[in-house]
């Protein structure tokens, strides 16, 4: 869990706004509630100097010093880099410095990276031309090259892997290093994008465990026109999908509800559950579809969401609870609500506002 610099700032993110967020972190208690890496983005690289060594630009005038900033609130620093000669801002990529920056990243004190693939994708065209396999190959090997320099300095980062999905990186991530690996292309602040990727998880929850994770992108919750609801939805999603919580708003402006959204205590804890199991979707009928995530103590986190831009109700759509382990009750508990719901049936139903949500945890 924790924050990083591209949703809300993009190219514009400089030294100051990680400093401000470091302190805002601290001060809001989002660290307190697990966010604890602060992860800068593209648009921090400068030129290489003489002896090939990656420099800073100036929005990020030392490195070090900003590292030792954020360790000193109880936090951690990450970083971004590509595989290829250029960032997708078309900054300076590590191709060719491999061993070379992860030390410099070492040597700064930096605690993950983001290896995002951008311009490798162009040499691997170049060097494998029509031969999708043999372009596949090289990008493993990208990755592979990148997580052995991480190895070979001694320093622990976590490697969070950046190709969007390709080649079911979720079947081979792992092997060469990943601890978290993008399965999608980028999320915007925009209900139905967050929307489609969500759903596109479905059937990728086999891949996840402890130490390695599937990322369908950082949070946009308290970003761009999203409403309350559709936070909700969003945070609840992202819960069921054991997902990465990187959240990505400006904390500066971060709205009291926005702050309920990202750090309620139970909402978390389905998503930080100590079992790791990745949810999956249930059931489906249109635009209503049921979600559950295993927990802990056989409990289960059931999302039933509203995808429709309609208010509707639940009634005469099954709760299943047979499919999730359930006999034909289940004690239930609303989340959102913070409300004990006793026992509930297969003929549960809930009225649901447009792009809503209700998460319940569900036992025995
Ligand atoms: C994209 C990546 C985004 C962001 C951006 C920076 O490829 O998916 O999350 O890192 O590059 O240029």
């Amino acid at each position: 869990m924790g924050w990083n610099s591209w949703n809300f700032f993009a190219g514009k993110v400089t030294d100051k706004d990680i400093r401000d967020t470091a302190d805002l972190l601290v001060s809001t208690g989002m660290r307190d509630a697990g966010y604890v890496y602060v992860n800068i983005d593209d648009t921090w690289e400068g030129k290489r100097d003489a002896q090939g060594r990656i420099q800073s630009n100036e929005k990020f005038p030392d490195m070090k010093a900003l590292a030792d900033y954020v360790h000193s609130k109880g936090l951690k620093l990450g970083i971004y880099s590509s595989p290829g000669p250029q960032t997708c801002a078309r900054f300076e990529g590590s191709l060719g410095h491999e061993q070379q920056d992860a030390q410099t990243y070492a040597d700064w004190g930096i605690d993950y990276l983001k290896y995002d693939l951008c311009s490798y994708g162009t040499v691997m065209r170049q060097q494998a031309p029509n031969d999708l396999a043999a372009q596949n190959k090289l990008m493993r090997q990208a990755y592979e090259l990148m997580h052995q320099a991480i190895l070979k300095t001694g320093r622990p980062m976590v490697y969070s892997f950046c190709q969007y999905g390709m080649d079911a990186v979720w079947e081979w991530g792992p092997g060469v290093g990943a601890n978290l690996w993008r399965t999608t292309g980028d999320i915007s602040p925009n209900f139905d994008r967050m929307r489609i990727i969500g759903q596109g998880q479905a059937g990728l929850a086999k891949f996840a465990g402890p130490g390695h994770w599937n990322d369908p992108d950082m949070l946009e919750v308290g970003n761009g026109k999203l409403t309350l609801d559709e936070n909700k939805v969003h945070m609840s999603l992202w819960a069921i999908l054991a997902a990465p919580l990187i959240a990505g708003n400006n904390l500066t402006q971060m709205k009291p509800e926005i702050a309920a959204v990202l750090m309620n205590k139970e909402v978390v804890a389905i998503d930080q559950d100590p079992l790791g199991k990745q949810g999956d979707r249930v059931y489906a009928q249109g635009p209503i579809e049921i979600w559950a995530k295993p927990l802990s103590g056989g409990r289960k986190a059931v999302a039933i969401f509203n995808f429709d831009s309609y208010p509707t109700d639940t009634a005469g759509i099954s709760t299943h609870l047979r499919e999730m382990g359930f006999g034909t009750s289940a004690s239930a508990h609303d989340v959102w609500a913070a409300k004990d719901l006793g026992k509930i049936k297969d003929d549960y139903s809930v009225a649901l506002p447009s792009h809503g949500v209700q998460l319940l945890i569900l036992g025995k």
